[in-house]
């Protein structure tokens, strides 16, 4: 990583480490700024931190956390390979979803993350990601299963991995088994423009 792109991160990490932008600057323990490696072309948009990431200061570090990461190895993935993050970088209280003030103030944050990565490609995870980056209100369920263009990088909605605790079926038709179809998916695409 050259000089400036690394200053770039070393800012943007301060700002959102001291940020009171919204309320959840107050009642956050620690603010989650993503984690992986930020030189990658596949990006992950999660919603917010949860209590154990708040714990920790780590993105999807928890129950929901540890399920991705099985999805992740279904394909050979590795956290490391891809940079996963949130719209919002501070634990809404209760896991509630964030407001749009909410992801209003924290929106420069990801835009940054996202020019600075430059990815290829974005999934996101679950309706909350999906309806703030592509201003749709369609539901997860028509979403999910194709690509979308978002300012000429290519955009992948996917159940969120919490909603796939909930609805643990794998059965034909199922959220988990359209899961692992779009992994598979969002992994020869990723393969295709490497050049693999
Ligand atoms: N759920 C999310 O959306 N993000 C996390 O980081 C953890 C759980
Ligand atoms: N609602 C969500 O927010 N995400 C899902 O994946 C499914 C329903």
């Amino acid at each position: 990583m050259n000089e400036r792109k690394k200053t770039a991160w070393e800012n943007l990490s301060k700002l959102i480490e001291e940020c009171k932008k919204c309320p959840l600057g107050e009642s956050r323990k620690q603010a989650v700024i993503g984690y992986g490696n930020t030189e990658t072309d596949l990006m992950f948009v999660g919603e917010g931190p949860g209590a154990e990431e708040d714990e920790r200061g780590l993105p999807f570090v928890g129950r929901a956390g540890q399920l991705l990461d099985k999805i992740f190895e279904s394909v050979n993935i590795k956290r490391e390979e891809l940079y996963i993050t949130n719209v919002v970088k501070c634990r809404p209280p209760n896991n509630r979803v964030p407001t749009i003030e909410e992801m209003t103030a924290c929106d420069q944050y990801l835009m940054s993350q996202i020019a600075l990565i430059n990815p290829k490609i974005i999934v996101c995870l679950g309706s909350t990601p999906t309806k703030w980056l592509l201003k749709t209100t369609e539901g997860i369920s028509k979403l999910r299963g194709k690509w979308f263009n978002w300012r000429g990088i290519l955009v992948r909605p996917m159940f969120h991995p919490s909603y796939l605790l909930r609805n643990a079926s794998n059965k034909v038709g199922s959220p988990k088994y359209y899961t692992w179809i779009d992994i598979q998916e969002i992994k020869q695409k990723w393969l295709e423009l490497k050049g693999e």
